[in-house]
């Protein structure tokens, strides 16, 4: 809002500096001063959230792009070794990732918000077209950030999303396809894809952070709406960006923060998908392909439209549409709050969008595919047909004569005795508690659709006979048993590295903290009891020699084909990441080791394949590795077949997470500080506001 500047400096250096570079100037009258309405409520705090999320990408992703490797051989094994060698690189890693999710998760509130309270209407078009922008180049970002792990399931997407280009074909014969070769620099997704994916991805966030300035300027022209949709009338209708905002945005920070730390120290695998620990594997293609939560809906209507054309169309008007908001919604009045018929056709339009989240995870058949033809159907009449027409017929409720009477009611109202009975501050917090609830409420449906999406997958295939567990390691105070590690690498060294690599683990690892903790001297001992093919020496010979401490759990087969040769046709996978590759992590692993039975009756089975319980399809080229007795236990455990499972899917889930510990240790302590620094913020945001209920009080009596 324009209004004459308040700065004044008050030192030689700050007028100094105001009189070549007035940057102190436009701070204090942006954000000290800036006159903000003085009843938004908590959906208004999501803009700062989304600027921190921002800065939270750019900077875990600097220090991510200083240890990663852009090409295909080396890009998924440097993702892991940021996770194990790197000093805090699970942090950043996992940051980032669900840094990722938690941002969209902001941005789509925050969008809703707009679209709630009418936010995109005049005069503040361009802020809401500079919003879409900035969320399609959000998505853009992540797309290619979640390219860059080389995973199953990331490299799957680039190829189905890239490809989709080729629609074009039908418009243009050749053109589609001379496009995404283009954009590949190649006849398929491979080393050049993905070195450009990665120099996009490093850039695109600054662009977005430009975005955002410009977002931020459109904003601070007309101003913030506000929950009414009414205009600020009188300076009475506002209070100072700071302190009343800056408290109440620091302690929606610091709430979603908590949430965010709960993913990100106990469950940060928890968004993602297991395929994606799988290395990425150009000849085979994963059963689903589904992209990460926040896209789930706009795959939902690319799938529920028939034509490949139509369907990218759609797609790209999902985002598209929303530019159009301004002039599509013909209502008078903002807020949906005085508009009694939109309303519902609005919250209807909320779940659809959580509906086509949902069935953008499920495989397009059936009722799924019904649903999903609905479900896009209602998006699109939502916004071309709906919003046009019920603006024109409806009639709005009254709307408050200003911000000020909204929130105190109207003059008679007024309180006058003391203690008043109904203040300001306390009507804000019955407001604040009302809304509080609302987004929380929304936040868990926000989750509860990938979470569905999850269960549902450990249910396919893998889940069927898969039990949970009690594991020593189990969130949040949980850790590894050093005795169980240390008997689950004898079960791995005596029996599973006879067919398989961990070629992610060094003999070192077994000594460090957090893990088995065999001590310096076990190590060297274990290492040397390998037998490492090293060269060539001066000579030109391979020659070999006992292992180093420093040396990999190699494969015992010189290549794949020899592998694949020894096992039936079927290449032993490396068991590095295994325990996050499968759902059900060590509880598949477990269950695969004791879900050797004999097929039942009138099960079909191939030649030289065992019937396994547990795995999908029940068919599997390994033969049963675990006997009773085979290993000697020297610690009084019972050497059974269910304990050394037990003991060896908990050495590899120690071997897939070796942070594990540090990680929950370090999420109690920041935990404990966020809930502290939550009541804090409460309460500091309590007396601010308290102010502004005197202030009114006063102005009453
Ligand atoms: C004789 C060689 C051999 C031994 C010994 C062996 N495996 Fe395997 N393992 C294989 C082969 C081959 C496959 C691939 C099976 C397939 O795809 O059908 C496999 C697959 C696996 C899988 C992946 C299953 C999936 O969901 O795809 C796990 C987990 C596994 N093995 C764990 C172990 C563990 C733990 C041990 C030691 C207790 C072990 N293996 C011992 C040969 C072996």
């Amino acid at each position: 809002m324009a209004h004459p500047s308040t700065y004044k400096p008050s030192t030689g250096i700050e007028r100094w500096f105001d009189s070549r570079l007035p940057l102190p100037r436009m701070m204090h009258d942006q954000f000290m001063v800036f006159p903000t309405p003085r009843n938004l409520n908590y959906w208004w705090t999501f803009g700062g959230i989304l600027s921190f999320m921002l800065a939270v990408q750019i900077v875990t992703g600097i220090v991510l792009a200083m240890h990663y490797v852009p090409t295909p051989e080396g890009a998924f094994d440097s993702v892991e070794k940021i996770m194990r060698d790197v000093n805090w690189g699970w942090l950043l890693r996992y940051a980032h990732a669900v840094g990722a999710s938690m941002f969209f998760l902001a941005a789509y509130v925050h969008t809703f918000r707009g679209l709630i309270y009418g936010s995109y209407k005049a005069p503040r078009e361009i802020l809401w077209i500079l919003g879409v922008l900035i969320l399609l180049l959000m998505i853009a970002t992540a797309f290619m950030g979640y390219s860059l792990v080389w995973g199953q399931m990331s490299f799957w997407a680039v190829t189905v999303i890239t490809n989709l280009f080729s629609s074009l074909d039908t418009l243009i014969p050749g053109l589609g396809t001379t496009l995404v070769q283009w954009i590949w620099g190649g006849f398929s997704v491979g080393a050049r894809t993905l070195n450009r994916l990665f120099a996009l991805h490093y850039l695109f966030p600054f662009i977005i952070a430009g975005v955002v300035i410009l977002h931020i300027w459109a904003l601070h022209i007309p101003g913030n709406n506000n929950p009414t949709g009414v205009d600020v009338k009188t300076p009475k209708d506002t209070v100072p960006f700071h302190p009343y905002y800056t408290i109440k945005d620091g302690f929606a920070l610091v709430m979603f923060l908590i949430l965010f730390g709960v993913l990100l120290f106990y469950a940060p695998n928890f968004l993602g998908h297991a395929d994606n620990y799988i290395e990425a594997n150009p000849l085979q293609t994963p059963p689903h392909i589904v992209p990460e939560w926040y896209f789930l809906p706009f795959y939902a209507i690319l799938r529920a439209i028939p034509d490949k054309l139509l369907g990218v169309i759609g797609l790209i008007g999902g985002i598209g549409v929303l530019f159009f908001v301004p002039w599509l919604d013909t209502s008078r009045v903002r807020s949906t709050s005085y508009r009694p018929i939109y309303k519902w056709f609005f919250w209807l339009f909320v779940i659809d969008c959580v509906a086509l989240g949902y069935l953008g995870s499920q495989a397009p058949e059936g009722w799924y595919l019904f649903f999903g033809r609905l479900g896009t159907f209602y998006y699109f009449a939502f916004f071309l047909i709906i919003m046009p027409i019920v603006g024109l017929i409806e009639r709005p409720k009254k709307l408050p004569g200003s911000i000020t009477q909204s929130v105190l009611g109207p003059e008679s109202k007024r309180p006058t005795e003391t203690p008043p009975p109904r203040t300001a501050a306390t009507a804000g917090e019955g407001v604040a508690c009302g809304t509080l609830s609302t987004f929380a409420a929304a936040l868990l449906a926000a989750l509860a659709v990938p979470g569905a999406a999850f269960a549902e997958d450990a249910g396919n295939g893998h889940g069927s006979e898969i039990k949970a567990q009690e594991w020593s390691f189990a969130p949040p105070f949980g850790h590894y048993d050093r005795a169980q590690l240390q008997r689950g690498y004898r079960v791995y060294k005596d029996i599973c590295a006879n067919c398989h690599s961990m070629r992610l683990l060094s003999y070192r690892n077994l000594g460090e903290p957090g893990g088995p903790e065999f001590s310096e001297k076990a190590v060297e001992v274990l290492a040397a009891q390998a037998q490492i093919t090293d060269g060539p020496d001066d000579k030109g010979q391979m020659f070999q020699r006992p292992g180093r401490p420093s040396d990999r759990f190699r494969s015992p087969y010189p290549n794949d084909a020899a592998a694949r040769a020894a096992n039936n046709g079927a290449l032993p996978p490396d068991l590095s990441v295994m325990a996050k590759a499968r759902p059900g992590g060590p509880d598949y692993i477990y269950a695969l080791l004791t879900g050797y039975a004999p097929s039942p009756a009138g099960f079909e089975m191939t030649q030289g394949m065992q019937y396994n319980k547990a795995f999908p399809g029940h068919q599997i080229a390994m033969p049963n590795p675990l006997v009773d007795g085979v290993i000697p236990y020297t610690d009084g455990t019972k050497p059974t077949v269910d304990n050394y499972a037990r003991d060896v899917s908990a050495f590899l889930m120690w071997a897939a997470e070796p942070k594990l510990e540090e990680r929950y240790k370090l999420g109690a302590r920041i935990m404990i500080f966020l809930l502290v620094f939550a009541v804090i913020m409460y309460l500091s945001k309590r007396a601010v506001w308290a102010r502004l209920h005197r202030r009114d009080h006063a102005d009453a009596t």
